[in-house]
């Protein structure tokens, strides 16, 4: 259901299940969308898909698609200019936030959804993962792992560490996982060691440590995650898990 790229988890079948929910397929916008990967993959099921990020240097490496704009939102844009931007209230038929959404001001962000949402029918969309494996020789390794990242996570974070299960999501139910219940995913992935050692070191908590003078992917962890491994050559099936919600207005 999900494919693993460049680090991310895209549900891509989750596309094809949400785009069957909203019955118009006109426009849908992909908030915090970074380098526009969700984006992307919306780009082939809606005519216009418009990604938005208040980084602009994230957006500087967006991939491009026919259908997708990008467009910068910094901090200081009044929710009128968004608004306007995204064609006006009532406008928007898929929302979807990939990895992102604990990172916004909640009662902020959903209540311009409100107001962006085509009533009725939109859909709002959102999934992380918190970089779960499961594979029996490594899960000790890699809960100790988080262990040692616990005090250098940002709050912000909280909600996804807690799988979340704790983010509020004031919307109507579709089916897709509800508030205090998202749906699991567990995804089979081929992975490297490398791929495994890139999803960890993407954790904010790592650039904190770092920060903070801690090097929690020392040597001496590297070595004892390839010993779980069995050998930084081998490519082996593992699980990852991932959570999502998606509801109407
Ligand atoms: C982990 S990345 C998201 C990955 C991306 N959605 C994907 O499909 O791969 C988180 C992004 O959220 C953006 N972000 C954080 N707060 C935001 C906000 N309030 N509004 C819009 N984007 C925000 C960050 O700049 C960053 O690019």
């Amino acid at each position: 259901m999900i494919t693993w790229w460049e680090g991310q988890l895209i549900p891509r079948n989750g596309y094809q299940c949400w785009q069957l929910l909203p019955p118009q397929h006109s426009l849908a916008w992909d908030v915090g969308t970074s380098n526009g990967q969700a984006a992307f993959s919306l780009g082939e099921h809606y005519e216009q898909v418009i990604g938005s990020d208040i980084s602009e240097s994230q957006l500087k490496h967006a991939l491009q698609h026919p259908r997708v704009r990008y467009i910068h939102t910094p901090v200081s844009m009044s929710d009128d200019e968004l608004v306007a931007l995204l064609g006006g209230e009532n406008s928007v038929d898929l929302v979807t936030v990939a990895e992102a959404v604990h990172w916004f001001d909640l009662p902020k962000f959903y209540s311009l959804v409100k107001r962006v949402l085509r009533k009725p029918g939109g859909v709002i969309a959102v999934w992380g993962y918190n970089a779960s494996v499961t594979r029996p020789t490594l899960d000790g390794v890699v809960k100790r792992f988080y262990e040692t990242a616990k005090p250098f996570q940002d709050r912000k974070t909280q909600y996804l560490w807690e799988g979340y299960r704790t983010l509020p999501f004031p919307f109507q139910s579709v089916g897709l996982g509800s508030e205090g219940e998202p749906l699991p995913l567990e995804i089979p992935k081929e992975m490297s060691f490398e791929g495994i050692l890139r999803m960890l070191r993407s954790s904010s908590a790592v650039t904190a440590a770092k920060g903070q003078g801690v090097d929690l992917l020392s040597k001496e962890v590297i070595e004892e995650l390839e010993t779980a491994w069995g050998g930084a050559d081998l490519v082996r099936t593992v699980t990852c898990k991932a959570f999502m919600l998606a509801r109407k207005v």
